[in-house]
């Protein structure tokens, strides 16, 4: 393992059908004033609101509302939502829906006592809270982000057309808790269930394409990256498969809690990349990736040739037997494209709402990221969006 690192996840999660009760067990170890976030309002839909409600009820919280946080939420909603916190001098926020609704959570907790302008503090300079910070609980009902166990928080600023994610570093900031039951995974349309399924496995190549040592890490990813090939296609065929829903629901948390980037530099170019198209589109996160991913690993492939022959014989099973490296490491993307056709994810970014007229300007914003087998240029950027435009 190369490097010298820490590994600490604060994180705890109650995984399973009967998961929910245990907020019965989390809620009293809070203060009473509890700020309940939620999207557009699936899940009045599906029945998850009134359970956790009437749960809020039974442990005596008085709730404040903030609903119809959007996916890709913005820096508006979030000023709006900090002054709802604010007003209700909230002691705990508690966030139910998807990575859009849980990565807002995390940006009300740390703007709610700051003095400065969030958006500059801490989506422009990157910096870390000095004030106080509200606890964040988690009740996950769409797979993909990791946002259940992690310290990312993503805001999309409409009037920049910037997308920007903040890690924070410190760990007060990761959810205290999170709930994952895959029943209430069940009720998202196929067009979110894949999109999360791929931004699941591109998490996992984020970090697995990078460095060129022995390291467990790539050993770990391997392996959940096959258990998410093979979950998935159960799933995409019967998505009320529960084995299949769990599974994804595990992958995803385990893909993006900071422990298969240990001791890796990581690469998250196609995350800068997807970013930058979805400031411009306001697109699914997950279609994003989709749509930008292979152009990109097939222009970089030739820099880390001998970890891509690895992903195509280790994940996707091809057989190495008289074949060059290169025919090897491409028939593993061939692979991977074929499976993501199959999925029925979004393979261009024309049809996220993109166009010949925006791809300097998407340049313009997307941050090239060191840590993978080549630091990108301008023109390299460029060439990359043009050719996922096709
Ligand atoms: O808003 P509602 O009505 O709830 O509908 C949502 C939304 O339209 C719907 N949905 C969620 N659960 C559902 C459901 N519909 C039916 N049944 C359910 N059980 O799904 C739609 C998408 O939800 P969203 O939360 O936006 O999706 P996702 O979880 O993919 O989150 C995307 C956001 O997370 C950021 C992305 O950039 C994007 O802003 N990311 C956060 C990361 C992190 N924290 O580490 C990393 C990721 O790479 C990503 O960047
Ligand atoms: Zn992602």
């Amino acid at each position: 393992m190369n490097g010298n690192f820490t590994y600490c996840n604060p994180t705890k999660l109650y995984f399973g059908e009967d998961s929910l009760n245990s907020l019965n067990t989390e809620l009293p170890k809070y203060g009473r004033n509890v700020v309940l976030i939620y999207g557009g309002g699936s899940i009045k839909k599906n029945g998850i609101y009134e359970e956790v409600v009437s749960i809020l009820k039974k442990n005596g919280k008085e709730v404040a509302e903030i609903s119809g946080v959007m996916p890709n939420p913005t820096l508006a909603k979030l000023y709006e939502g900090v002054e709802i916190a604010r007003n209700h001098q909230a002691d705990f926020i508690l966030a139910v829906g998807g990575g859009s609704v849980c990565d807002y959570a995390k940006a009300v907790s740390v703007s709610v006592h700051c003095e400065d302008d969030p958006w500059q503090k801490y989506y422009v300079r990157f910096e870390e809270p000095e004030c106080e910070t509200i606890p964040v609980g988690c009740v996950l009902t769409m797979v993909g982000t990791g946002s259940e166990m992690n310290a990312g928080s993503v805001i999309t600023n409409q009037e920049t057309k910037q997308k920007i994610g903040h890690v924070f570093a410190d760990e007060a900031i990761m959810p205290k808790f999170s709930i994952l039951n895959p029943r209430y995974t069940m009720t998202l349309p196929h067009y979110q269930m894949v999109s999360g399924i791929y931004d699941i496995f591109n998490h996992i190549c984020e970090q697995y394409f990078s460095g060129e040592d022995d390291n467990t890490s790539d050993y770990i990813s391997e392996g959940l990256m096959r258990s998410l090939l093979h979950s998935s296609r159960i799933a995409n065929e019967n998505p009320q498969d529960y084995e299949a829903r769990s599974n994804i629901m595990w992958t995803a948390t385990w893909a993006l809690n900071t422990l298969v980037a240990k001791g890796k530099t990581t690469d998250w170019m196609v995350h800068m990349l997807g970013q930058a198209v979805g400031g411009y589109t306001n697109a699914t996160h997950g279609m994003t990736l989709a749509a930008v991913s292979l152009p990109y690993y097939r222009y970089i492939l030739p820099y880390g040739l001998a970890k891509f022959k690895r992903f195509a014989v280790n994940v996707w099973d091809v057989d190495p037997e008289g074949k060059d490296d290169r025919q090897v490491a491409e028939e593993g993307l061939a692979a991977m494209e074929n499976w993501m056709k199959e999925l029925g994810l979004v393979m261009n970014i024309r049809e996220l709402g993109a166009d010949e007229a925006m791809i300097e300007g998407i340049a313009d914003v997307t941050l090239a990221m060191p840590g993978g087998y080549k630091v990108l240029d301008r023109e390299e950027i460029v060439q990359i969006l043009r050719e996922s435009l096709v």
